[in-house]
C-alpha cells in the first residue's frame, strides 16, 4: 500500500494525488492509502477523512456505478460543480458572473437505463457496478422518481423472455405522465412468439409503449409530456431533460435572457423543451437534426392553445449551421447542442445581428470555448446559471447568458 494526499477532483469526480493518480470516492485534503495497479486504484483506505465527508445515503453506493459524489456534502458539490465552469472559461481568459448552483431534489431523475439479464433463477436488472460488468440490484435507488424505479420489475421481466444467455438487455426507463415508456436494446430478434409475449407485458404492466430496438412493438397509448401549454409526445428514445425539476430552471433562465424578443429561433429544439415555453410569448423557429423530434413537436404545436407560431427545420447544424441572412430580424437564440458543443453556429452567430444568446450547455469545456468566442467578438458575458440535475454525479449543466456588441450600454 502506497499513501497518496487528494488534492483536487478531476472532471470524472474522481480525487486526484500526484502523479496523477486517480482515486475514487476520496476528497481534496484527504490522506489516502491504496493500492494503484494500471493506474487504478484498490483497496482504498482513508486515513484522515475531509471535514466534508458525510456518510452516504445509499447503501448500494460503493459498489453501484451510478452516482459519484455521494460521500460529500452538498455545499462541496455546488462549490466544485461551480469552479469546474469558472475554471473552464478561465482557461480562456473569461469572467463571469457565476450564480448560485440549483440542485434538483432525490427522487426526481424521469429516466434510468437498466441493464438486465436472465439468471439461473429468473432474471435480475439493476445499474452496472462501479468500473465494473456486474449487475447491481438497486431496489431503493434514491435518485429515480418512484414510478421510474418500478421500471426494473419491467426490465427483470423483459429480460425473462427477450434477453439471450449471453447478453444484458438495456432497458431505458422514461416516466410519461400517463405510464412508462420502455425502449430495450441488445434483445433477442423479435419472431411471433416474442412479439406476443412483449405485447402481454406491455399490458399486464400497464406501460404506455415499448420499444424493441427500433420497433414500436406495443403502444397503449403514446407517452404524453407537458411542455410549456403543449402536450408532446416524443419519439422512442428521444432526449429528454433528466428532471422536470431541472428542465422548469433551465427554462426560467432561457425565458429570462430572451425576454421581450418577439422572434427567437431555437437551435437543437429536440422535442421542444424551450420552444413550446417560449411560445407563450414569442415566434420560435425550431431547428433540429432529428426529423422525429420535429414531428412531436409540431403535432404538440398544433394541438396546443394559445401560443405563437412556431416553424421547424430539420437541419445538421455542425455541417450547416444557420447563416447571419438566416438569423436576420431574430431577438435571441437559443442553443442546446450535445456535448460536443457549436463551433460552427458561433462562427456563424458573431457575423449575424442577433442580440442575445441562451447557451445551454451539458459540457463546461466546450462551452467555455464557445464563449471564447464570443467574448472575442466583443459580446458581453453576462452570467452562467449552473443547475444540478444529475444529482450525486459529476455531470454539469449550465446555461450562460450573452449580449451582443452593438446591445451594450
Ligand atoms: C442536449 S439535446 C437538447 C434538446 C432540447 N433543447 C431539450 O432541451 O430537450 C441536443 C439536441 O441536439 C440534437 N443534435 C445533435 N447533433 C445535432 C446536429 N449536428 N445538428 C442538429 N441537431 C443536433 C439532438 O438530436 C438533441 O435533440
Amino acid at each position: 500500500m502506497t499513501g497518496y494526499r487528494i488534492s483536487r477532483l478531476g472532471l470524472q469526480g474522481d480525487g486526484v494525488a500526484e502523479g496523477p493518480v486517480f482515486i475514487p470516492l476520496t476528497l481534496p485534503g484527504e490522506e489516502v492509502e491504496a493500492e494503484v495497479i494500471d493506474g487504478r486504484a484498490r483497496d482504498v483506505k482513508i486515513i484522515t477523512p475531509s471535514d466534508r465527508r458525510v456518510a452516504a445515503p445509499c447503501p448500494h453506493f460503493r459498489s453501484c456505478g451510478g452516482c459519484q459524489l455521494q460521500h460529500a456534502d452538498d455545499d462541496f458539490v455546488a462549490a466544485w460543480k461551480t469552479d469546474v465552469v469558472r475554471n473552464a472559461l478561465k482557461a480562456h481568459g473569461t469572467e463571469t458572473v457565476l450564480r448560485p448552483v440549483v440542485t434538483s431534489p432525490a427522487g426526481t431523475r424521469r429516466r434510468a437505463g437498466f441493464a438486465a439479464r436472465r439468471t439461473k433463477k429468473g432474471a435480475m436488472a439493476g445499474f452496472h457496478g462501479r468500473a465494473s460488468d456486474t449487475i447491481i440490484e438497486i431496489p431503493g435507488c434514491l435518485l429515480l422518481e418512484p414510478d421510474v424505479l418500478a421500471g426494473r420489475a419491467v426490465a427483470e421481466a423483459l429480460a425473462l423472455v427477450g434477453a439471450s444467455r449471453k447478453t444484458a438487455l438495456s432497458v431505458m426507463v422514461t416516466g410519461a405522465e400517463n405510464g412508462l415508456d420502455v425502449a430495450v436494446s441488445h434483445g433477442k430478434p423479435l419472431d411471433g412468439p416474442l412479439r406476443q409475449q412483449l405485447a402481454a407485458i406491455c399490458e399486464s404492466m400497464k406501460l404506455a409503449r415499448l420499444t424493441w430496438e427500433d420497433e414500436v412493438v406495443a403502444m397503449r397509448e403514446p407517452p404524453v409530456h407537458s411542455i410549456g401549454a403543449a402536450q408532446v409526445s416524443p419519439p422512442p428514445g428521444a432526449f429528454l431533460q433528466a428532471t422536470l425539476h431541472g428542465q422548469q430552471v433551465l427554462t426560467d433562465a432561457v425565458l429570462e435572457v430572451t425576454a421581450g424578443a418577439r422572434r427567437v429561433i431555437d437551435l437543437f429544439a429536440g422535442c421542444g423543451t424551450f420552444s413550446l415555453p417560449l411560445a407563450a410569448h414569442a415566434e420560435v423557429h425550431a431547428v433540429e437534426g432529428e426529423a422525429a423530434m420535429l414531428a412531436s413537436l409540431d403535432a404538440g404545436w398544433r394541438h396546443a392553445k394559445g401560443l405563437k407560431t412556431i416553424t421547424t427545420e430539420a437541419r445538421d447544424l455542425f455541417r450547416r449551421p444557420l447563416m447571419p441572412d438566416e438569423l436576420r430580424k431574430t431577438g435571441a437564440v437559443v442553443l442546446d447542442p450535445p456535448r460536443a458543443g457549436a463551433e460552427a453556429q458561433i462562427a456563424e452567430l458573431i457575423k449575424s445581428d442577433v442580440t442575445k444568446i441562451a447557451y445551454v450547455s451539458c459540457n463546461p469545456v466546450t462551452f467555455a470555448r464557445d464563449a471564447a468566442v464570443l467574448v472575442g467578438a466583443g459580446w458581453s458575458a453576462d452570467w452562467v446559471q449552473v443547475v444540478d440535475q444529475f444529482r450525486w454525479s459529476s455531470h454539469v449543466e449550465l446555461v450562460g447568458s450573452f449580449t451582443a456588441p452593438h446591445m451594450q450600454g
